[in-house]
């Protein structure tokens, strides 16, 4: 790519200007879908600062951000990072709750990454290849935890199938096992994160949270793109397990 002098990176600088888009040629064997994949891996900033920053994915940027507006990374914080491959979110986490001790004085935190795929080991994350649906996983995790935790995040999203319904309903079961397992381990205070559909939480998952957590926002983070329909639900402040539990357990 041709850079020109003080031009923003990946953007076209208007009228009459050259367009500085990276162009990917139609190579034979390559289908359009393949092309405008690396088309878009090309021209975006997030994956040009996640190659520049050492982090696995563009992805990381979407937890930062969300972890710059609502702080729950803290030192000393205990994390599961449920579907974390290849490891962007857990990277972050890492740094921010000072699990590798490297930052003098403050507590130390822990991070435990779950997900189907094999993932390269990250310094200070305990990470683990399993099927979060899977009959006892949440028992697993909560072995591996062995104990309480105070941030369950979840970016997991299941490949697509191509078919519109098959895939809602993935994500809807994604993100209630999530949370079933993050009533479940989180201390009072705790923090969860969750990929959700367009649109937030669905209504039943929504008012449950908002029975469960103090506040319960629903974020699209900068880095989220834009023409994807992925939005985060930012539950603050676990008030522990109430009294409608069993409704819970139906998750
Ligand atoms: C968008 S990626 C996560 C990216 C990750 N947050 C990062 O920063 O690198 C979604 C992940 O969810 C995982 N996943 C989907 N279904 C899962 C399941 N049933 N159990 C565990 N992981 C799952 C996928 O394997 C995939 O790696």
């Amino acid at each position: 790519m041709t850079k020109a002098p003080g031009s923003r990176e990946g953007k076209s600088s208007g009228r009459g200007a050259r367009d500085l888009r990276v162009r990917v040629k139609t190579a034979k064997g390559r289908k359009l879908s393949s092309k405008l994949w690396l088309e878009r891996q090309l021209n975006d900033p997030y994956v040009a600062r996640a190659r520049r920053e050492g982090f696995r994915g563009r992805a990381a940027y979407k937890i930062l951000e969300l972890d710059d507006k609502y702080r729950f990374l803290v030192p000393g914080a205990r994390v599961v990072d449920l579907g974390c491959a290849p490891g962007g979110w857990c990277q972050v986490a890492v740094q921010r709750v000072n699990a590798l001790g490297e930052k003098g004085g403050q507590a130390v935190g822990k991070v435990l990454g779950v997900d189907l795929q094999e993932v390269d080991p990250i310094a200070g994350a305990e990470i683990h290849q399993l099927d979060f649906l899977s009959e006892g996983a949440d028992d697993k995790v909560k072995d591996w935890l062995g104990g309480p935790a105070d941030v369950v995040m979840s970016d997991m999203a299941a490949a697509s199938s191509g078919h519109k319904g098959t895939d809602h309903l993935r994500i809807v079961a994604l993100v209630e096992a999530a949370a079933a397992f993050a009533f479940d381990v989180l201390e009072p205070g705790g923090t969860f994160v969750a990929k959700v559909l367009a649109g937030g939480a669905e209504t039943e998952m929504q008012a449950m949270l908002k029975r469960n957590f103090d506040k319960v926002a629903n974020v699209k983070p900068p880095a989220s793109r834009s023409d994807s329909s992925e939005k985060f639900v930012v539950a603050t402040g676990y008030r522990g397990r109430q009294p409608r539990d069993a409704e819970q357990d139906e998750l």
